[in-house]
């Protein structure tokens, strides 16, 4: 198997189990907010580090406002303290920041710090990273229905396609991910990426957030290169052609 086919070139994460690492240790689940937060930094580093061009981290989806004020509101805090610590740095290294998901909803300063980092990023290439926050899989399918239907008033859906949704989903401008990696032991989507990960390999590990590093990024990898990937073919079809005998 080549090196090239073998590393996922896009990489989506569900970042889950922060409050269980805080629970087990006896601490406020703030605490594994906290420390979930700076691992960010590290994964962000080693998948740049292996010339992975693309990162989507699940950081609210539109089902966490669920949870207690308190937690909602340290959730946003950190968001906020994560774009004025890091950004300059991963920026300096070449990452550029998008965020998909509604951003309508969160406070002002936010959504103002979001567009500078947005922005100040832009012209960066060497990794895509991406924060879906207040990200529904649901919400953008929706949303891209719509703005499909914006874009060509004198349509009907009988004149929509898989390619219009796609081009007007908030990942847009993205490969469709390859791998997906679940920390936190679920096995389940909690309505990420939902049109986008149709034949992404998905990776759950029982390892929560905050204890997830490089050597556990390694790990799936390395399941991942042992994945073969069909698309609906047969092995035949995807094997690669035998080499001549001599
Ligand atoms: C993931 O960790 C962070 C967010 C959903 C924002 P959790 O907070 O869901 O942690 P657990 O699943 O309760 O352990
Ligand atoms: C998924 O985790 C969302 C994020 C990691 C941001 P949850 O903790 O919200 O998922 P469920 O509720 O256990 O499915
Ligand atoms: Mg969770």
């Amino acid at each position: 198997m080549s090196t090239e086919s073998s590393l996922p070139q896009h990489i989506a994460i569900i970042m889950d189990g922060n409050g269980r690492w805080a629970k087990k240790r006896f601490l406020p689940r703030t605490v594994g907010h906290v420390k979930g937060a700076a691992g960010v930094r590290r994964i962000v580093k080693a998948c740049a580090d292996r010339d992975i061009r693309y990162l989507t981290l699940f950081a609210f989806s539109t089902e966490n406002w669920r949870r207690p004020p308190e937690e909602v509101s340290t959730l946003m805090d950190l968001f906020v303290q994560y774009l004025q610590k890091e950004m300059a740095d991963m920026s300096s290294e070449g990452v550029r920041l998008r965020v998909i998901g509604d951003r309508s909803a969160f406070p002002a300063d936010l959504q103002a710090r979001i567009a500078a980092a947005e922005q100040a990023t832009a012209h960066n290439t060497t990794l895509h990273l991406t924060v879906a926050a207040n990200y529904g899989g649901q919400w953008d399918i929706l949303q891209a229905t719509r703005a499909w239907q914006t874009a060509n008033p004198g349509c009907t859906l009988d004149d929509l396609h898989e390619a219009d949704l796609a081009a007007h989903l908030s990942t847009a401008d993205l490969p469709d991910p390859d791998l997906l990696i679940r920390t936190g032991g679920e096995s389940r989507i909690s309505n990420f990426l939902l049109w986008q990960c149709a034949y992404t390999e998905l990776y759950f590990v029982d390892d929560y957030w905050p204890d997830f590093d490089e050597a556990s990024l390694v790990k799936a990898l390395t399941w991942f290169a042992s994945r073969v990937r069909r698309f609906g073919r047969t092995d035949e079809q995807v094997a690669p052609a035998p080499t001549a005998a001599t």
